[in-house]
């Protein structure tokens, strides 16, 4: 399901400094949970935050090798394509665009990359 042709409505999350690197959080924007973390390398990522394979939140996973890796059954995601690396997940998470201005940290879940 496409939605690109609509405008991201775009809602704070937090500061940059809310966000400790590689620590994923979990956010409500909207109705909508959402994963956001900052990397080591500066980037911020909003996923969908609930495995594709089981329902269990992926904020309560870990960064290993910039993906985010599923406490439960250990599949890992690309944080970028929200695809899985790895058994037994084979279905990807949605991905949000993100934003940061000054440092605010935008998500918009209208909208999926
Ligand atoms: S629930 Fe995430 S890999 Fe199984």
């Amino acid at each position: 399901m496409s939605r690109h042709h609509e405008e991201p409505e775009w809602e704070a999350v937090g500061h940059l400094t809310d966000f400790e690197e590689d620590r994923p959080e979990r956010c409500e924007v909207g109705e909508v949970a959402v994963m956001v973390v900052r990397t080591s390398e500066g980037k911020v990522h909003a996923l969908f935050d609930t495995c594709s394979h089981a329902e269990v939140p992926l904020s309560e996973g870990e960064i290993v090798d910039g993906e985010i890796e599923c406490w439960l059954h250990g599949s890992t995601f690309n944080l970028t394509t929200g695809k899985p690396s790895c058994l037994p997940a084979v279905d990807p998470v949605p991905v949000y665009p993100t934003k940061i201005e000054g440092d605010v940290i935008y998500v918009a879940t209208n909208v999926e990359l």
